[in-house]
């Protein structure tokens, strides 16, 4: 036996051996494979070039700053910006074209909806309705009946100034006498009137209706605002009562409530709390919610 080769070799695999043995079990030399070691080393190497080049190692008062500068606030303060410039760009155009030529413009148009939708689901769902479609006390904007105007321009005074805003001199105002709460009425000339207003908009009266009774009490009390037969008068600000569409509602108590106490529902004037650009389109997205005239 030549005393140089002690190396041994398992005979199964043909690797030599290391030498160690437990109960018999010897241990394989088995080395990494080259490639994986190749990676390794090339991951090493490759973090210290990115721990010199980037944002890495945190110190006392911050962090290591990197040789190349650079810093992903930086980066997303880049785009914001990109933004800003972008959206003023469009803000500037909405602002100095009139509200019939948005319209006409397929471009602006969209512009202006998809900032008035969003401008709506953040101001004005939350009495509205998020698709306006409203509910007792406050407007359905869908539809084609307006107490203060469906038209751009109308819809847009509306908007700037509110209803019955207390912070806006502008603001839109039509009151109605609370028939019962100032003693102008008894009760049951209420519920007599109450009734003829079902009438007048084609639906049933109670039992102790009486039409002349009820007719009288409109004619000396209600007519003068809202017309002989009830049509309403837009400069007054005083509904149509004949087209079953309310505000607060058509049940005879819902009316005898809003005649003996009137309602008298407040809109904030967006003017103080919006800037022009969306005022404005909020007044295109109400006016294409598909009640606009
Ligand atoms: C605090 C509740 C409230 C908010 C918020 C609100 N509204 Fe109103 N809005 C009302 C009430 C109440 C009326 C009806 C007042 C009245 O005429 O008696 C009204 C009326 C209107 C009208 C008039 C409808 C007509 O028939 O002429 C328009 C248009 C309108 N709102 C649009 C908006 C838009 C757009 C926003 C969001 C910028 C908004 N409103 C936010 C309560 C609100
Ligand atoms: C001085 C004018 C005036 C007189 C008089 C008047 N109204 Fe009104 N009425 C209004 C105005 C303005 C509104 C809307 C105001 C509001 O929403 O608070 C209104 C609202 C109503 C409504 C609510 C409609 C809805 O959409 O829910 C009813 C009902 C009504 N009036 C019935 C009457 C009856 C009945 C009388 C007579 C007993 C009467 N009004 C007298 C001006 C008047």
């Amino acid at each position: 036996m030549a005393g140089h080769n002690t190396e041994e070799r398992d005979a199964l695999t043909g690797r030599t051996t290391t030498g160690h043995e437990w109960d018999g079990i010897k241990e394989l030399n088995t080395p990494l494979p080259r490639w994986w070691l190749n990676i390794f080393y090339a991951t090493i190497i490759w973090s210290i070039g990115y721990f010199i080049a980037y944002p890495a190692w945190p110190t006392i008062s911050g962090y290591t700053q990197g040789v190349l500068g650079y810093s992903s606030r930086a980066e997303v303060q880049v785009e914001l910006d990109a933004l800003k410039t972008k959206r003023s760009a469009q803000a500037a155009d909405l602002a100095k074209v009139e509200l019939a030529a948005i319209k006409a413009d397929p471009k602006l148009l969209s512009l202006a909806l998809a900032q008035g939708r969003a401008a709506f689901g953040d101001n004005c769902a939350p009495c509205h309705g998020l698709g306006g479609a409203g509910s007792k006390g406050y407007p359905n904007l869908n539809d084609d009946e307006w107490l203060w105007g469906g038209s751009l321009e109308e819809i847009h005074t509306t908007l700037k100034h509110g209803i019955r805003s207390s912070n806006d001199s502008d603001t839109r105002v039509s009151a109605m006498p609370a028939f019962g709460r100032d003693g102008l009425l008894k009760k049951e000339e209420i519920r007599q009137v109450a009734n003829h207003v079902r009438v007048l908009a084609g639906q049933a009266s109670e039992a102790g209706y009486d039409k002349a009774v009820g007719g009288k009490l409109f004619a000396d009390n209600c007519a003068a605002c809202h017309g002989d037969a009830g049509k309403g008068n837009k400069e007054l600000g005083a509904p149509n009562l004949t087209d079953a569409i309310t505000l607060y509602g058509n049940t005879v108590e819902d009316l005898v409530e809003t005649i003996a106490n009137s309602r008298a529902g407040m809109m904030p004037a967006w003017a103080h709390r919006l800037d022009p650009v969306t005022v404005k389109a909020l007044t295109i997205y109400v006016h294409n919610l598909g009640g606009g005239k």
